[in-house]
């Protein structure tokens, strides 16, 4: 079996974060015998402002011929807010149908996190938004605009399928996960009266009935905030909709340490899965060899679990977490290490 891999590098630290992905992708699949074959697409901010070109049916359809897509950043400081957005990343998520963003929140071993007296004991938990549906959705239209009476929406949408379908993978994962078997549903069921009691309800149907050993919680979004700082050690699985999901896995990611070791995952269960660093491009710290590299060579690991390769995988992890007790700070530029070293380091440990 050859796993057909498409490689996104992207933009600003993109490609260079990559790099170090497929440095420690290459040693891992020496270890553990399994081959692949890497194929390059160019969706960039430095492409679109050269063709005006984003994402095509035709590089869709290419897409789909492969195992599973890792990405490394798309965004240009150059290129107007919103377009790349919409026409690479949020384009790859929903027509692949993508309706999973896995993002776990781990604090690794040595890894500062600006949570006093939590540990990594304390902060272990996964987010799972839902991530073709909500806010996100594109519902909604201006009315008189660009005068006094303008009137814009922008509606959440929130089907029962589209819920239902995220509840269960989030049951299913806190499952297989198998650490404190409680999964919270994040909300706002006080004010969204709609759409977070069509969560609500569906949330305790299935778990009822088909997830008995799964302990439901539920918290209001703006709670959960607070209890990221406070009480993190609270959450094991987490599943939410597009919008709290995008903002509360942007707490996460500081609790963890900061963007350079974030990672999530694109998940289409039936289908094409998409891995990345959250972090974005980075233009500030681009072509300098010093960016971290690890929330990519996370990001490879969930691509390599998708895959099937759990050894791999677990191989990876540990890398990671004794790459992590090697370096000064998890932040750009202050690693004591540089990005090509990160990477040496976590590829000589596989
Ligand atoms: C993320 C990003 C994206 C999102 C943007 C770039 C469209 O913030 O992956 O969290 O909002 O989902
Ligand atoms: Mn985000």
């Amino acid at each position: 079996m050859t796993y057909k891999i498409a490689v996104i590098g992207g933009d600003g630290t993109g490609p260079e974060v990559v790099a170090e992905g497929l440095k420690v992708l290459a040693a891992v699949s020496k270890k553990h015998k399994f081959d692949y074959k890497l194929e390059d697409f160019d969706f960039s901010g430095k492409r679109y402002l050269k063709t005006s070109k984003l994402v095509s049916a035709e590089d869709i359809k290419k897409l789909k011929k492969c195992d599973a897509i890792y990405l490394g950043a798309v965004g240009d400081p150059e290129v107007k807010p919103g377009i790349l957005e919409h026409g690479v990343l949020l384009k790859l998520r929903f027509a692949l149908d993508q309706y999973i963003n896995l993002r776990p929140v781990i604090l690794y071993p040595n890894v500062w996190t600006p949570v006093k007296d939590k540990g990594p004991k304390d902060i272990d938990f996964v987010v799972v938004r839902e991530n073709t549906e909500g806010l996100y959705a594109g519902t909604g239209g201006y009315l008189r605009r660009g005068t006094p009476d303008e009137i814009a929406t922008q509606v959440s949408v929130n089907t029962r399928k589209g819920v239902e379908r995220c509840l269960r993978y989030a049951f299913e994962y806190c499952k297989k996960r198998n650490k404190r078997k409680t999964l919270t549903l994040v909300g706002k069921t006080n004010v969204l009266t709609y759409a977070f009691d069509l969560w609500e309800r569906t949330f305790h149907e299935i778990g009822k009935k088909d997830y008995p050993d799964i302990k439901r919680d539920y918290a209001h979004v703006d709670a959960t905030c607070m209890w990221f700082v406070k009480n993190p050690e609270w959450f094991d699985v987490i599943v939410t909709d597009n919008m709290f999901g995008d903002i509360i896995t942007d707490l996460g990611a500081m609790i963890q340490g900061g963007m350079g070791i974030a990672a999530g995952g694109n998940i289409n269960p039936e289908g094409l899965s998409m891995f990345e660093p959250i972090g974005g491009s980075a233009p500030k710290y681009t072509g300098k060899n010093v960016i971290n590299p690890l929330a990519a060579i996370a990001a490879l690991q969930m691509l390599l679990e998708q895959l099937g390769e759990n050894k791999a995988a677990k191989d990876i992890d540990r890398a990671i977490r004794h790459t992590c007790t090697k370096m000064k700070s998890m932040s750009a530029g202050k690693m004591g290490m540089s990005t090509t070293e990160v990477g040496d380091c976590v590829a000589k440990g596989i």
